[in-house]
């Protein structure tokens, strides 16, 4: 039977045809006979469904059948579904080698080699194919969910085999992690003892720019995660650090320590110095979640010992706490702290290491000393007229005056005022102000149990 004759004269509109086939890149194929055969009006508007479908939400549906050709066969299927009955005879497929070649009246449409696995599988382009029917779409796509199903089985299953081994024989090295590197460059790392834990990767690209601390650089990085090594060759991490973990908090970016000299951290954005010193100036706002959580790490007894705009980073919409490896828990104050001179103040760091005074003394200078560093890199900030800037970037030189108090004296007091009076709530105005100055005094005065958090217009 040949379907073309058969059919009844054009009648859909060139323009028509035309809006039909507009985006599609396959018009002199698959969807070009498509047209031939629905030339009819009655045909017109189911035609117009059909295109419609296929392109929209249909198409999404299989996009990922994409690689084993399984999209074709399906349009093709839908198609033959709207022939009239009698016209369904006129769609084949038949294969020609590894090929297979869908036919409507005896004319290729479209070629497709599908991987061999997929005829051994199934059988169904052997057995429905040769012969020259097609299968009803239904079953098509019964098929596909069979097939896609097998794929992920199988890979799942070969990729579980290769895990366990791996795990095992980590394990037996005495290794917590088990490392695999997969073709996309990434290197892998799955937790031996904690089966269940999140896989990290450390990211193949290296960064555009070195981005390096007085201890670590990054070696890698993505949109999602940052690979580090130490800086000198000698060093090594911690592999499982004296400190109790962490607590999880939206702000807090934990690294992993997966190998002696790789540590891997969710990539938290990039550095707020690069902000503060290209004159990029943030949203206070922005430092909401941070101000909050640092209040939350505090009630725990947990401190982070080195906040600065180096140590934080900017995701596009918030504030993180990035480089929080050295934090301490009251459970154990370290003899020495990690820290950095132009954030803290000489006395702030005695405060800290001081173990003759009490243990909420103690506790106080710690807290004091994150939210100084904090403030002022909020501060650094979110300052917008220019001499508040210059105020701030002459404040905090600790090669000047090692001795030297709070960033705010005499000589700015007036432009480190008038951020206070613009983020700080009017009744912590002189905490604010005390913090500033002194943060030491302010260690040993302040009330118990006010916050940072809790001074600044920031968190509502
Ligand atoms: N989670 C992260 N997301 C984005 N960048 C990061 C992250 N961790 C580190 N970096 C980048 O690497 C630099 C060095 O890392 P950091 O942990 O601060 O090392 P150091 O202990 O040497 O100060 C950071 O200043 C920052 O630029
Ligand atoms: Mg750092």
């Amino acid at each position: 039977m040949t379907v073309s004759s058969s059919l009844p004269p054009t009648r859909l509109a060139r323009s028509d045809a035309a809006s039909l086939i507009k985006h599609d890149d396959e018009r002199t194929g698959l969807f070009g006979c498509f047209l031939d055969l629905f030339r009819s009006a009655e045909k017109k508007e189911q035609a117009g469904k059909l295109y419609q479908a296929l392109h929209e939400h249909k198409e999404a549906d299989f996009r990922g059948y994409r690689d084993t050709g399984f999209l074709p066969l399906v349009r093709f299927c839908l198609i033959r579904d709207l022939a009239a009955p009698e016209q369904r005879d006129a769609f084949t497929i038949t294969q020609d080698g590894d090929t297979t070649h869908f036919r409507i009246d005896g004319k290729t449409v479209f070629k497709h080699a599908f991987p061999s696995n997929v005829i051994d599988a199934h059988a169904f382009l052997a057995n429905k194919g040769n012969n020259g029917t097609l299968p009803a779409t239904s079953d098509v796509k019964t098929l596909i969910d069979h097939y896609a199903a097998m794929r992920i089985q199988r890979r799942f299953r070969a990729f579980r085999t290769m895990l366990c081994q791996r795990r095992e024989d980590a394990a037996k090295r005495g290794e917590t992690f088990a490392k695999t590197t997969g073709s996309d460059n990434k290197t892998y790392y799955f937790n031996a003892l904690a089966p269940k834990s999140r896989v990290v990767y450390a990211p193949g690209t290296r960064p555009q720019a070195v981005l390096k601390g007085g201890f670590k650089h990054v070696t890698g990085m993505d949109r999602r995660f940052v690979a580090l090594a130490p800086n000198s060759p000698g060093d090594t991490f911690n592999l499982s650090g004296p400190q109790p973990a962490l607590p999880e908090l939206a702000t807090l970016y934990s690294p992993t320590v997966v190998e002696n000299r790789v540590m891997i951290v969710r990539n938290a954005g990039r550095e707020l110095w690069e902000d503060i010193a290209r004159n990029i100036i943030h949203g206070s706002g922005e430092f909401r979640q941070a101000l909050l959580d640092l209040r939350a790490l505090h009630r725990q007894g947990f401190y982070l010992t080195d906040v600065k705009p180096e140590n934080l980073a900017f995701d596009g919409q918030r504030i993180n706490f990035i480089d929080t490896d050295g934090h301490v828990h009251k459970s154990r104050f370290p003899a020495k702290v990690i820290h950095s001179p132009a954030y803290t103040t000489l006395t702030l760091y005695l405060g800290q290491c001081d173990t003759e005074q009490s243990p909420a003394q103690r506790e106080s200078f710690f807290q004091t000393t994150d939210e100084y560093g904090l403030l002022m890199a909020m501060i650094g900030a979110t300052a917008i007229s220019p001499e508040i800037r210059d105020a701030w970037w002459n404040s905090h030189d600790p090669s000047t005056d090692l001795t030297r108090l709070g960033a705010m004296n005499d000589a700015n007091k007036a432009h480190f005022v008038g951020w206070i009076a613009r983020h700080g709530k009017p009744e912590h105005h002189e905490n604010l102000v005390a913090l500033l100055t002194h943060p030491a005094r302010f260690a040993l005065d302040r009330p118990a149990g006010l916050h940072l958090a809790d001074m600044l217009k920031a968190t509502g």
